[in-house]
């Protein structure tokens, strides 16, 4: 293509990567590499609940390496053959792919027609068989998070055998209120799991870390899914010292909704159809020339973006939000692609 650069905007990760405080505890880590990890998973575990609060301890929470890590364990803990479990169809694929790894049938539930989960259409999805029901909030590739309201609707008709996942990888970008309060029910001793990531708003993708909060039981039946020495003390010490960098993680939220904001309205001026989001990423749908076409020809300028037929939405084009320069510069990609399909 003879491109002198690429700019990736497809993987929602952190424009800004991680705070200089992570960084340092990772290096300093691996000083101590050639041992086995330590205390270093059970202190993490004991700071994460001291954060969240609600009573819940370090009991509550099992850390894997990322937020795909933990829901493999999940289903590795729930799923079996014979199980199903029950998922919106526009949402993160890795639903699906955990049900198929352990043998249990992956059921997709037609979102509403405005891309939301349809969760009386869910709800009344679940059976006898039924293992897990998957809530991705914000959603990926939507961008819509469940209000307090429909999660407390639809949590009144999940029957006590099932277990409701929360994924809840961007949840530190979301700015609208409204947002379903998921660890009230961790609190409460339903059967929810919370899962939540590094890679996003902390910057860790590529050290990978995840955890999952949920009451005693549900968390030592998926504790017995890890591996001994499961996550490196390198990147427990770099979870850790992330959740420190306080204003490192304010600066980037804000950072962050700026950037949506000013993609969903450059995007929007440019007469193409965005979803709103309170995620790190903008989804374009019905571009008229395609989703994979569009993908195809920004990628052709130097911008990667990702085309969500994977992801249920095959009209849907995804684009993590970048720093001020990337966005500025992706949305005179796209001025130009429009115009010149
Ligand atoms: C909805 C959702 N859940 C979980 C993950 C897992 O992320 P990780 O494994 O990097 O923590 C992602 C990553 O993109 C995601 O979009």
């Amino acid at each position: 293509m003879g491109l002198d650069e690429v700019i990736k905007m497809a993987s929602n990760e952190s424009p800004v990567g991680p705070s200089p405080m992570a960084a340092a505890a990772a290096r300093a880590a691996l000083t101590q590499a050639y041992r086995y990890p330590g205390i270093g998973e059970r202190n993490l575990r004991r700071k994460l609940a001291g954060r969240l609060g609600r009573g819940l301890t370090a009991d509550n929470i099992v850390i894997g390496n990322g937020g795909t890590d933990v829901l493999r364990m999940i289903a590795q803990a729930f799923v079996f053959n014979g199980g199903n479990t029950v998922m919106c169809r526009a949402s993160f694929p890795m639903y699906r792919i955990a049900t198929d790894t352990f043998g249990g049938e992956a059921q997709q539930v037609e979102p509403t027609p405005d891309l939301r989960h349809d969760l009386p259409a869910m709800a009344d999805q679940i059976n006898a068989d039924t293992r897990i029901v998957y809530l991705c909030s914000p959603n990926n590739p939507t961008g819509h998070i469940i209000p307090q309201a429909e999660a407390k609707a639809f949590m009144a008709r999940v029957p006590a055998h099932v277990v409701v996942v929360f994924d809840e990888s961007y949840c530190d970008f979301v700015t609208e209120p409204d947002y379903a309060d998921s660890l009230a029910y961790v609190a409460e001793g339903r059967n929810v799991l919370v899962v939540r990531s590094f890679s996003k708003s902390a910057g860790l993708a590529g050290l990978r870390c995840g955890y999952v909060v949920g009451r005693q039981e549900l968390a030592d039946y998926v504790r017995h899914t890890q591996l001994p020495f499961h996550t490196s003390d390198v990147v427990l010490a770099a979870a850790s010292a992330s959740l420190d960098d306080v204003d490192f993680l304010r600066e980037i939220r804000e950072a962050v909704a700026n950037g949506r904001a000013y993609l969903y309205h450059a995007i929007c001026d440019l007469g193409l159809t965005c979803l709103p989001s309170q995620a790190n990423f903008i989804t374009i749908l019905d571009p008229p020339m395609g989703a994979n076409e569009l993908a195809a020809a920004v990628l052709q300028r130097g911008y990667i973006v990702r085309a969500m037929g994977a992801f249920g939405l095959p009209n849907g084009v995804r684009v993590s939000v970048g720093t001020r320069a990337e966005n500025e510069k992706f949305v005179a990609v796209l001025r130009e692609v429009i115009g010149n399909p």
